[in-house]
């Protein structure tokens, strides 16, 4: 019989005490490896000989999650609005009272759905209770469940199973942690082995030119080779799961027949908007939307182009528009700012390129005011690309779009009637995605406000897509800022593209 010396070692250690059955600390102790990988492969490749049994025993642990801890210290959501109701006379529990006592908008849905469950029902605006008692029980459970879990992380085994089902069903109130852990023990062929045929032997584990060369490999042992055996993962440099995003977008584009461009992040307000008639008026070109910058506070625009947005603006021009009327500022157009889209680096090739039909796309990095949450950031990418041609049509715009997705692996794409200031149509591009219509940017043919003054008389299809979102979808997050956290672990877990 022929037993690598992993195996020999792992035996030599388990016919120490033959009937015990080992857990992995055991034999790393008496074995004196440091990685399990060793006692899971040896253990393997003796129990498919018989000598050994491995018993697997999964667990479950049962912790608070986010939502969970919160509840710990605040109350359960059920139990607060429990004990607003309970507080209040008849004719004050309403939605609106409800509301003044500091409940947030986005909980008085889920709310009322708890209750709704307990046996409060809500009728004609204000909540009508069947049965006290029933209703303090099972929140007082639900509430004792979450403080025994603060305390700390419990098996699932030793809870309500009713109750661990109901709080899985709630967003973020408890998580699972599965493990497996394992038990060897020597079988009767183990324990009859005899210790001293158990020496390590010379085997040969990895055929080298140098043994090729002489003639030692022909008498000797070779080490039996597993392919299915565990072994340690080998961590390597990789893409960040990003940049191989846009490195695939960017192939897609090209093989399409598309070339890429870039454009700069600081911008004027009026390449950034005025050129794609954005009233000045307009709510997202307040501070709070865009970032305005002060060093540059302005960047000179040609007086050609401001000369004639100034027209667009006012009363149309010779666009057949009306314009939006009042008088356009054109300090306000050379402000300097971050740009709040990559529309704009299309607009400025156009207006380089008019006379030149073009297919371009770009990847690039945007700049908005949004509050960090789970979906949205200050920074995020966007996918815009044009198509400028004598052409050009919606038809053209939606079959591109679509080409584009189904290349990327989601052939089920839609678009639904938008409204932007720059395109007439315009469209909001959908895709399908585990059976949910996800909404990953806009889309339109630009109007003649905007193509007139670049100097163009042909249609333009244009478009310009979320790059985390779709991101998020590819790699299956629910949270944008795991893309761009510096957590290697959960970085090196992400798929490769
Ligand atoms: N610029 C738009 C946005 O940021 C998207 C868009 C691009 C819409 C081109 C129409 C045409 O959401």
């Amino acid at each position: 019989m022929l037993l690598g010396n992993n195996e020999r070692r792992m035996l030599r250690a388990m016919l120490t005490d033959p009937p015990r059955k080992w857990t992995l600390e055991d034999l790393l102790a008496e074995t004196g490896w440091t990685d399990q990988v060793h006692v899971a492969g040896a253990g393997k490749a003796l129990q498919e000989r018989e000598l050994v049994d491995v018993e697997e025993s999964r667990s479950r642990l049962v912790s608070l999650g986010a939502e969970g801890a919160k509840a710990a210290d605040e109350g359960l959501l059920e139990s607060r609005l429990w004990k607003w109701i309970s507080d209040q006379d008849d004719s004050e529990r309403s939605m609106k009272t409800l509301l003044a006592a500091g409940f947030e908008r986005s909980e008085t849905g889920p709310g009322i759905g708890l209750l709704k469950g307990l046996g409060v029902s809500f009728e004609a605006g204000s909540f009508v209770v069947e049965d006290d008692g029933t209703v303090m029980q099972a929140i007082d459970k639900r509430s004792r469940f979450i403080q025994s879990l603060a305390v700390g992380a419990k098996e699932s085994s030793s809870l309500d199973d009713a109750l661990v089902e109901h709080f899985a069903s709630r967003v973020g109130l408890i998580e699972f942690d599965d493990t497996v852990s394992r038990n060897w023990s020597l079988t009767e062929g183990g324990a009859s082995i005899d210790d001293s045929e158990l020496d390590d032997v010379d085997m040969i584990g990895e055929l080298t030119p140098e043994i090729l060369q002489t003639e030692a490999w022909k008498g000797a042992d070779f080490k039996p080779f597993d392919v299915n055996a565990p072994s340690p993962t080998p961590i390597g440099g990789r893409t960040h799961p990003m940049q191989a995003l846009i490195t695939r977008i960017r192939s897609v584009f090209l093989e399409m027949g598309f070339s890429e461009i870039e454009g700069d992040f600081v911008q004027s307000a009026g390449w950034n908007m005025d050129a794609l008639y954005i009233p000045q008026s307009h709510p997202a070109r307040t501070m709070q939307d865009t970032f305005y910058l002060s060093q540059p506070e302005r960047i000179e625009v040609e007086d050609e182009y401001l000369g004639l947005w100034a027209k667009v603006h006012e009363h149309g021009h010779d666009t057949g528009s009306r314009g939006w009327g009042g008088a356009f500022d054109k300090e306000e157009a050379q402000r300097a700012l971050l740009r709040t889209h990559t529309t704009v680096n299309t607009i400025r090739y156009i207006a380089e390129n008019p006379h030149v039909p073009s297919r371009v796309f770009g990847i690039g990095r945007v700049f908005r005011q949004e509050t960090i949450d789970r979906t949205h950031m200050p920074e995020f990418h966007q996918i815009e690309g044009i198509i400028h041609e004598p052409e050009a049509s919606l038809p053209m715009l939606i079959s591109t779009l679509k080409t584009f997705y189904a290349k990327m692996g989601y052939p089920d794409v839609r678009v639904r009637p938008a409204y932007f200031p720059y395109t007439e149509p315009s469209a909001e591009v959908d895709i399908l995605w585990r059976e949910e219509w996800m909404e990953l940017g806009g889309s339109g043919i630009f109007r003649p406000e905007v193509t007139e003054p670049l100097g163009t008389e042909w249609p333009v299809c244009a478009w310009g897509m979320g790059l985390e979102r779709l991101a998020m979808l590819i790699l299956d997050l629910d949270d944008i800022r795991q893309l761009y956290q510096p957590d290697l672990e959960r970085l090196r877990r992400m798929p490769i593209l």
